[in-house]
């Protein structure tokens, strides 16, 4: 196994910033070898067919549905995401999308307007992109005691679709991440996705499943995190990056020849310089191998239920832990002030990723509050580092809420505050003593 958490001393990265990209660990001698060897052979452009490309093509088709035969590679995936578009628009001759609340899909001018979470603080939204809400049945508006969310989170779609059609706007694609990360490490209830694929391509659309983030065995039940929807379900385009190159920039377009063919109608060929060069490919094979060799994928599923169960035994214990979901090693924690609003913990998780940190763990939070703690590491990750952190929080919370239930005596005895420096002060404190916004610890 290659280099699990262990990056300058005990630092554990779980958070995608902290090592979530690198799917089978950082440095992995396999993946350091394969690069070598194919730089000290030969790199070039893609224009001159190489065996690497037609044999990573190959076996990454060997792990979707027959009917994603076609694969186009890049270098990241904002380009796979921007490829996907002008595929569907090409395909479908038609021009909009439909995006879900909050998604990030990539930072070219192209993604950023179908990025819900970027677009809101910058231009605000295009008209050919049109909003429907995260399927998230924790805090949208059909949630666990609804009887069928994915049926109504479904029809949300559909009646974003009629809507934009009554403008007389025309649907090229719908696009999602198989499970909405950035929307707050979300899994959508099943059957959602093959009713919005019904919706879409009704409407002459596409499914676009953007599986940058949660491809690659990482849900442990499945290699793609769409086949959580079930055999049958299979989108017309799937993009990959991040983990595909583990922290080497790869990133790949897998879709239908049919809509490979209407893009190759226009004759404008697809070109792309470094986009599966041999080096890219030996890279994205070798990562290939070692998640074969090293069963990651099942890995993920173990050390995922094992981390998922311990977390929820936090749960029972902390109040401030809302919820706790997830599939494999894509894992979200939802912190939240009060039970019955479930109103996002915000700075309580900001602080509590910070006092991770200087325990050496990398966490990030995710979701419109940014209050759900983001578990996305490495899928070498171990059941020791699940446990060693997992104990931490433990610790943390604990520590936390100590101070809270200190800082609500010394309230209710008003002399004794002003023994308090400004810092440890809590503005704020609720009847029943949990955290609130305005809680502001810092640690003496
Ligand atoms: C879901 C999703 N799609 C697309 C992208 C863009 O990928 P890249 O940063 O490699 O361009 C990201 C990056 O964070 C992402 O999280």
């Amino acid at each position: 196994m290659g280099l699990q958490m262990e990056l300058r001393g005990d630092l554990v990265g779980l958070a995608d910033d902290g090592g979530g990209p690198l799917a089978v660990g950082h440095c992995h001698p396999t993946v350091v070898q394969a690069a070598h060897e194919q730089n000290l052979m030969l790199n070039t452009n893609s224009r001159y067919l190489h065996d690497n490309i037609v044999d990573y093509a190959q076996r990454l088709s060997e792990t979707l549905p027959e009917e994603l035969s076609v694969f186009y590679f890049l270098n990241s995936g904002s380009e796979a995401n921007d490829l996907a578009l002008r595929l569907a628009r090409q395909c479908t001759g038609h021009q909009d999308v439909v995006v879900l609340d909050h998604a990030y899909h990539g930072h070219l001018s192209s993604l950023i307007d179908i990025s819900p979470y970027k677009f809101r603080d910058l231009d605000g939204q295009k008209e050919w992109v049109h909003v429907a809400p995260l399927p998230d049945t924790y805090r949208g508006p059909y949630r666990e005691d609804h009887p069928n969310p994915a049926e109504a989170y479904a029809n949300e779609v559909k009646q974003v679709i009629s809507i934009a059609q009554e403008k007389g706007r025309k649907l090229a694609a719908f696009f999602a991440e198989s499970l909405p990360s950035v929307g707050g490490q979300i899994i959508p209830p099943a059957g959602y996705f093959s009713q919005v694929a019904e919706h879409i391509r009704k409407a002459g659309g596409l499914f676009v499943a953007d599986e940058i983030q949660v491809g690659f065995g990482r849900v442990g039940k499945h290699f793609w995190a769409f086949q959580l929807e079930g055999e049958n379900f299979v989108p017309d385009i799937v993009t990959m990056g991040k983990c595909i190159g583990n922290g080497h920039p790869v990133a790949c377009v897998a879709t239908t020849q049919a809509v490979s063919r209407a893009f190759e109608a226009t004759g404008v060929e697809y070109f792309n310089t470094f986009g599966g060069n041999p080096v890219s490919c030996a890279v994205g094979l070798a990562v290939l191998d070692v998640l074969k060799t090293e069963q990651l994928q099942a890995h993920a599923a173990n050390v995922g239920s094992f981390l998922m169960e311990h977390l929820s035994q936090q749960k029972a214990k902390h109040p401030i832990i809302g919820d706790v979901r997830g599939s494999g090693l894509f894992i979200g924690v939802d912190l939240i002030k009060d039970e019955t609003l479930r109103t996002p913990a915000t700075e309580e998780a900001e602080y509590l990723v910070s006092r991770l940190k200087e325990n050496y763990i990398l966490l990030s939070t995710d979701g419109p509050g940014r209050n759900v703690l983001k578990f996305k590491p490495p899928m070498c990750f171990s059941l020791d580092n699940a446990q060693h952190v997992v104990a931490k929080i433990d610790d943390i919370l604990t520590d936390m809420e100590e101070k809270v239930r200190s800082c609500k005596t010394l309230k209710i005895q008003p002399n004794s505050v002003k023994h308090l420096s400004e810092e440890t002060q809590p503005t704020q404190i609720q009847q029943d003593g949990k955290l609130t916004s305005t809680l502001k610890i810092k640690q003496v």
